[in-house]
């Protein structure tokens, strides 16, 4: 998709983008000075592989002032993106044939990680709502299940679980000796009365079976810097830094220097930025609402909603590219070539009648591609059944 939009950029078309899968704001300016003051003082050196110690600890800090978890500042490893952090803990953890349970939707990524450790990624179903069901994730355990890689708040859904659902899902990992790989990049957008819980912090003993991911990316805008936070017992800790020692060397120094800036004094910039996310996510839930031949559980927290199209719209032609909706990925297609509107295709996130909406992208252009997407939906509504 992006290759098709830039495509048709380069041909002079003014494309409206809601495919962002990173925030549309600038990092702390703590965090960008600090980083032109280590590059002026010479610090572009290697560091210790999983990290500086301070980055470690602040990170530590962070993690139990935010998360309610403690972990020793060498249970902590800075790695180069929550990215590789995950595809890492699945290295560390995963033998060939292991397999790894992932509530689906998902972020497309997490499958091609879990076969890059020799592990088989079995996809379950959230319920209607995207939220994990408990029932589809027990009749998916076989004895070759070794861990759950969840995500909440959540990409592409924008969906966050909820307490009891979360706990509910820790106790049954717990019993069943499963390893958690808690993907929590979207903790600090969440929106509305909805707030963010780690299974690990509704359920203790679970932190000895789990790994908790984070990082810089979404929370302080600092995709491009690659730093992330994978937490885990001391022994597994220790596994991870050593595979990154051979994979990486270490995270970008730099950067590092920057993300403790940022952790330390960047707290302000991240409110400003998860507030003008929280109206944006207002605006998107309002219209999509009461936009015909759509459901959307609404989103509660990340910069995603995730529509499934109606059956008055599924099987349908649109009038104005005469193609036939069979799926998310066909509205999308339609929607750029008639409407120059970009969005994500529901079928690399698992479901195929969904689309995703980033609202990683100004008020003024989110509010003129909504009301294109609902111009289209309507014409394919009252376009007659085909
Ligand atoms: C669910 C999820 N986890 C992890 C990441 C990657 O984070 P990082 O930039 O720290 O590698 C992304 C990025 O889009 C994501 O959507």
């Amino acid at each position: 998709m992006i290759a098709r939009v830039r495509e048709l950029q380069a041909q002079g078309a003014e494309i409206l983008e809601l495919t962002a899968g990173e925030p549309d704001f600038r990092p702390p300016e703590v965090a960008e000075k600090a980083a032109m003051e280590a590059i002026q003082a010479g610090k572009g050196r290697y560091t210790p592989a999983s990290g500086t110690m301070a980055l470690r600890q602040a990170a530590a800090n962070w993690i139990e002032s935010d998360f309610g978890l403690r972990y020793s500042p060498r249970e902590v490893i800075v790695c180069p993106g929550a990215k590789i952090g995950i595809s890492q803990a699945l290295l560390a953890l995963i033998r060939s044939g292991d397999e790894v349970l992932i509530p689906t939707p998902s972020w497309t990524s997490y499958p091609e990680m879990v076969r890059i450790a020799e592990g088989v990624p079995v996809m379950v179903p959230c319920d209607r709502n995207h939220l994990p069901d408990l029932e589809a994730l027990e009749a998916a355990r076989t004895s070759a299940t070794k861990a759950i890689l969840i995500n909440s708040p959540c990409n592409p859904t924008g969906a966050v679980w909820p307490k009891d659902r979360l706990k509910a899902l820790g106790e049954w990992a717990l019993a069943h000796d499963l390893w958690v790989i808690s993907d929590e990049i979207y903790a600090h957008l969440v929106y509305g009365d909805n707030r963010h819980d780690s299974p690990m912090a509704l359920v203790p003993e679970l932190q000895q079976r789990a790994v908790w991911i984070g990082g810089m990316s979404k929370a302080y805008a600092m995709t491009g810097w690659r730093i992330g936070f994978a937490a885990a017992p001391e022994a597994l800790a220790k596994t991870i830094g050593g595979l990154q020692s051979q994979l990486a060397s270490c995270p970008n120094s730099i950067s590092q220097i920057a993300s403790l800036a940022a952790l330390q004094h960047g707290g302000e910039a991240r409110q400003q930025m998860r507030q003008a996310f929280e109206n944006r996510c207002r605006l998107v839930s309002e219209r999509l609402a009461i936009m015909p031949g759509l459901e959307c559980p609404a989103p509660q927290g990340a910069f995603y909603a995730f529509p499934r199209l109606q059956d008055s719209i599924l099987g349908r032609r649109d009038p104005a590219t005469g193609r036939q909706i069979q799926s998310g990925d066909d509205f999308i297609e339609v929607l750029l070539e008639a409407d120059q509107v970009a969005l994500m295709g529901g079928t690399a996130f698992g479901e195929p009648t969904a689309f995703r909406i980033s609202f990683a992208a100004s008020e003024t252009v989110l509010t003129d591609a909504l009301d294109r997407i609902a111009g289209r939906l309507q014409a394919i509504q009252n376009s007659g059944n085909d």
